[in-house]
């Protein structure tokens, strides 16, 4: 069976983010009619930001996947090894990922488990797999309007722990009135049907 991980990461209801990650959902779910859906809204459940215990079971080689204190971090891991697909829907929150984004990060980019520290560098565990990630952004990603520290951020991050299938459909241009959202969705339109063809 397919499985696909859709995590949402906008407080807003009308969220573009939300929106356009849907759509890809949607037509993953057409491609492959009896996908199940694991749901991650990082925004109604955000992971809490790593504490004293967290960071104890992490610098403690010793500690096993198993410790209570890696509860949270397994089984947010345990969603990402069983999705066959993921889609991530985000805004852009001054030049970066959201903190819930960047805290659910922090949870299953784990050494020992998710990736490994060799002299060589760090090398990921877990399987490739597709990985679509929404950006919705209020101003401009083009023409040096504004630094953009989350693109190259996400696409290491995912490398890190191995998975190097990072597609970016970028929304941007969305507080610059209707036209511009209008433009914006027709454009999200035909990236999914290019990416995503039926
Ligand atoms: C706290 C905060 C920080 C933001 N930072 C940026 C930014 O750095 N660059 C940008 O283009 N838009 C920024 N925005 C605008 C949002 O990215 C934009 O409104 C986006 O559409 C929100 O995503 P959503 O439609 O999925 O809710 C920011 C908005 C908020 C609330």
């Amino acid at each position: 069976m397919t499985t696909i991980l859709q995590i949402l990461t906008s407080p807003r209801p009308n969220s573009f983010s939300r929106r356009i990650a849907c759509d890809v959902t949607a037509r993953l779910v057409a491609l492959h009619p009896r996908a199940a859906i694991i749901d991650r809204d990082l925004a109604a459940d955000p992971p809490p930001h790593p504490d004293l215990d967290l960071y104890e079971a992490i610098l403690t080689p010793a500690v096993g996947d198993d410790d209570p204190r890696f509860a949270l971090s397994e089984r947010l891991i345990g969603e990402l090894e069983a999705a066959d697909f993921v889609v991530i829907g985000t805004p852009m929150n001054n030049f970066s990922v959201p903190s819930t984004l960047k805290s659910w990060i922090d949870h299953i980019v784990r050494i020992r488990r998710t990736f490994r520290s060799t002299p060589e560098g760090k090398i990921g565990q877990l399987r490739d797999r597709p990985v679509f990630i929404v950006t919705s952004h209020g101003g401009y990603m083009s023409g040096g309007y504004q630094p953009d520290f989350m693109t190259d951020y996400l696409r290491a991050i995912f490398e890190t722990i191995g998975i190097r299938q990072v597609h970016f459909l970028c929304a941007d241009g969305l507080s610059r009135g209707p036209e511009s959202v209008e433009r914006v969705l027709v454009q999200a339109k035909a990236w999914i049907d290019e990416h995503l063809p039926i």
